[in-house]
């Protein structure tokens, strides 16, 4: 079967745990290098990575592009608005057109059947750059960044506070690979996707879902937030009002124990989900989440193409 990574189940516990494992190491090993210099071994040399955003992007984008150059491969990049994609051309045709052109697809867009039909009429390996359903990726980024701190992802609790949105569904993901609970303080009705609630629950871990916020990060290992408002939703005010106790700020954050981090995808909305005291505090390690956006996406790939 093709090693699309659409979601983390996909590649499977083991797979995402060597993917954290190879990025260390790779990080590691470039230490203080230039960083479009590709690493010692260039495992992808002579190879394409094509990405195609129907949505905007900074951190995927930027990283996949550094991430492929570092691996000795070249990036094609594909802003769907200028592409025939954007037209009208089917999924279906522009999965049998860049199959041709470049070694794996890396693709960002909305809805996650566009996502599954391209991975259907693709002959290289699709990965998921973020759908209204999943995030794989970040969560890589989102492992390696724990293990780093030294946390042992086994047994950890996660409070997740306000949207139940596409980050979240691939957090809880992780958490039935690698055994580590999930506390999801979120306002009634912007719930975490049930279908990943239930196969994470499936596999022995706490996925608990609640509505105070105070509860939820209570004796927490890690903070995690994100925009109330994903690409693509409507800016509603309701939901807005609704998600504003569950806002990341010092007393929520000192609820957690005291060597919790914080975490954010970003793109941070400052002043609505988390408040600059915590985003720049001394428990926020977006930074490095970010920074390892590369590292993560390195592993992905040597996955998606039979390197690791
Ligand atoms: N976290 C993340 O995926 O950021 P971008 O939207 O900038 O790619
Ligand atoms: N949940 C956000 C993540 C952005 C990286 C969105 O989908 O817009």
């Amino acid at each position: 079967m093709m090693p699309n990574f659409l979601n983390l189940s996909d590649a499977g516990g083991d797979a995402v745990a060597a993917m954290i494992a190879d990025a260390i190491d790779r990080k590691a090993a470039r230490a203080g290098w230039a960083k479009a210099k590709a690493d010692a071994d260039a495992p992808l040399a002579a190879h394409v990575l094509a990405m195609v955003f129907e949505k905007n992007s900074t951190r995927t984008r930027a990283s996949f592009d550094i991430a492929i150059r570092q691996l000795g491969g070249v990036p094609m990049i594909l802003d769907a608005g200028t592409t025939q994609l954007g037209r009208g051309e089917t999924i279906a045709d522009t999965a049998r057109v860049l199959s041709r052109y470049a070694d794996a697809i890396m693709i960002r867009t909305d809805d996650h059947a566009k996502i599954e039909e391209l991975a259907e009429f693709a002959s290289v390996p699709v990965i998921n750059g973020l759908t209204d359903l999943s995030h794989p990726c970040q969560i890589v980024a989102d492992l390696l960044t724990i293990v780093e701190q030294g946390k042992a992802l086994p047994g950890l609790e996660l409070a997740w506070l306000g949207d139940g949105n596409n980050v979240l569904s691939s957090l809880i993901e992780a958490a039935g690979l690698f055994g580590f609970h999930v506390r999801a303080g979120c306002p009634q009705g912007y719930e975490p996707d049930a279908s990943f609630v239930a196969a994470a629950r499936a596999k022995g871990v706490r996925i608990d879902i609640m509505t105070d916020a105070r509860e939820a990060v209570a004796g927490a290992d890690l903070v995690v937030t994100d925009t109330w408002v994903s690409m693509g939703q409507d800016h509603a005010h309701n939901k807005v009002a609704a998600m504003a106790p569950f806002q990341v700020d010092e007393r929520l954050m000192a609820g957690a124990k005291s060597d919790a981090i914080f975490l954010h995808c970003l793109p941070a909305h400052r002043g609505d989900e988390v408040v600059d005291a915590v985003i720049d505090g001394p428990q926020s390690r977006v930074w490095d989440e970010a920074e390892n956006r590369v590292h993560a996406q390195k592993s992905i790939l040597l996955w998606a193409l039979g390197k690791l």
